[in-house]
């Protein structure tokens, strides 16, 4: 779908913010837990460390943090956000954490709530934000991806606890002319029908409530991951969803600065960047440090980049992000940055 069309705004990205928990795990502490070691974990997935939510942090505390660092980037006041939504697979009150999140970081005149389309959630999100400035009279929002998998990780699992660490990150959007757009195009996708390839389910514990009727009890079983069935599916759709883009945008990919994909296995990014020609210095990649955090994953990688200066203003990102659901999806960015 491209956008925006002449007589609409534009959307500009303003500003990025990040946060990770202090608690590093490494492969060798990994390997002390389940039989594993880290050679085998850095050629399969390209990972070294994760970081992982202690006691002293919240996914709350990291949310507040990237997305008051986005706020300061793009220089507004707080009180001038319209929309902050979180993408969340691990809300820290299923109720919703996005209104915790716009009351801390005082964003009084927000709305704010959150959506959950795990490892694709930042983007879904941001395309979401995007429609509520394009086609309403808001002008600037918070979107922020963060997820807390530890928490839910099998770690007796080898084959999947390996991957996984915690993160947030933020970026400002903000209501531009159409010359400014940032979002050139973007394309989103679901396929329940390969739902089970990766579940954090809700268990099916039945408790006796009175006389013969019964209750679920509430609670989650641990993630389940048929990691060759996502690998498979990352190879395949992520360059067929860039390629629809790039055609669709009339855009050559020898264009694309950056690509900026959801960090799930090195080898997936490279796998992506080679369909594309793209030379891996253009392939942005924070992996070995941080593992795969899910819906943080892309605004963390962003806020690196654009804070040690990788990243300038109108570079052209080619994103996608990839995972449960299943679902997908892609977008062409040019950064703004602060006016
Ligand atoms: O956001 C999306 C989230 N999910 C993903 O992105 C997952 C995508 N998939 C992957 O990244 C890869 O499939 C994995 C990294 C999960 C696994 O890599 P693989 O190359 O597909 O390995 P495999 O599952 O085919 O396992 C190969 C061997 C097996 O041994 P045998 O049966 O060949 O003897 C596994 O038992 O490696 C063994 N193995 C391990 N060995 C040491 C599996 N996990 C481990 C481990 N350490 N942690």
């Amino acid at each position: 779908m491209l956008e925006p069309s002449r007589n609409v705004p534009g959307i500009a990205l303003v500003g990025s913010g990040s946060a990770v928990p202090s608690q590093t795990l490494s492969n060798e502490e990994l390997g002390l837990r389940v039989e594993t070691n880290d050679s085998w974990i850095r050629e399969r997935t390209g990972i070294a460390n994760r970081q992982i939510i202690g006691k002293d942090e919240t996914l709350t505390s990291l949310c507040c943090k990237a997305g008051s660092l986005a706020i300061q980037m793009a220089g507004w006041e707080p009180e001038s956000v319209d929309l902050i939504i979180l993408a969340t697979s691990t809300p820290d009150d299923l109720f919703g954490t996005g209104p915790e999140i716009q009351g801390k970081l005082g964003a009084t005149n927000a709305v704010a709530f959150d959506l959950t389309a795990a490892c694709s959630g930042f983007l879904f999100a941001l395309v979401t934000a995007a429609q509520f400035i394009k086609n309403g009279d808001m002008n600037r929002a918070i979107v922020i991806g963060a997820d807390q998998l530890s928490s839910w990780i099998d770690w007796d699992d080898r084959r999947s606890c390996i991957l996984f660490g915690d993160g947030a990150g933020a970026v400002a959007l903000e209501k531009t002319s159409y010359e400014k757009n940032g979002l050139l195009s973007f394309k989103l996708k679901s396929d329940g029908r390969k739902r089970n390839c990766l579940n954090l389910k809700q268990s099916t514990d039945h408790l006796s409530l009175v006389k013969d009727k019964s209750h679920q009890k509430g609670s989650y079983l641990p993630i389940q991951m048929n990691g060759q069935e996502v690998y498979k599916f990352a190879v395949k759709e992520v360059p067929a969803i860039l390629d629809l883009l790039l055609k669709s945008s009339n855009i050559e990919s020898s264009s694309i600065d950056w690509l900026l994909l959801h960090q799930a296995n090195q080898r997936i990014l490279d796998s992506v960047a080679d369909r594309f020609s793209i030379p891996h210095e253009k392939v942005l990649s924070n992996l070995s440090e941080y593992g795969n955090t899910s819906a943080a994953t892309i605004p963390l990688m962003l806020d690196e980049a654009v804070r040690d200066g990788r990243i300038n203003t109108n570079n052209l990102i080619a994103t996608s992000g990839f995972g449960a659901g299943l679902s997908w999806g892609a977008a062409l960015l040019r950064w703004q940055g602060p006016s």
